[in-house]
């Protein structure tokens, strides 16, 4: 949790820089998307020196939604997103996003428990009208 580097950009390029050499297909990277200003949650672009560096696919990921993500990719900030909470809560996330539908809230409290199906498989579907 409370894990820092001193310079996490030159670190981050540095990393890039060295999997080069081994063409790794693709970098997936979480970033620290929290800083808070005015009590909103702002998203800087932590990743564009590694984005700049690696040759390979990039894949960003951490507190993305659908708008934010399409625009990481029209913006080429990234070539990919991935989600994690989102899809935990929303096990037919794509088919949400297709239809802009509204998203299941995941449930902080059941992220790490060891029931295998309370907050991992129990999330509803949309409902699908027939
Ligand atoms: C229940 C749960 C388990 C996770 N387990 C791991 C893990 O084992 N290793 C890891 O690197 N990240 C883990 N993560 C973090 C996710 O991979 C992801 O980085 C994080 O949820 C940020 O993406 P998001 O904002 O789309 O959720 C976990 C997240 C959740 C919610």
């Amino acid at each position: 949790m409370e894990a820092v580097d001193s310079n996490p950009e030159a670190l981050g390029v540095h990393m890039a820089n060295a999997i080069n050499k081994f063409n790794i297909l693709y970098l997936h990277v979480i970033e620290p998307r929290m800083i808070e200003v005015n009590g909103k949650l702002e998203t800087p672009h932590s990743l564009l020196p590694m984005r700049k560096a690696f040759q390979g696919t990039l894949i960003a990921s951490g507190g993305y939604g659908r708008e934010d993500g399409n625009k990481a990719v029209a913006d080429n900030y990234t070539d990919l997103v991935s989600f994690g909470r989102l899809f935990l809560a929303n096990p037919d996330l794509p088919r949400r996003f297709e239809l802009d539908a509204p998203l299941n809230k995941y449930n902080r409290s059941t992220f790490y428990i060891s029931d295998p199906v309370l907050g991992y498989t129990d999330y509803p579907f949309l409902e699908t009208s027939t």
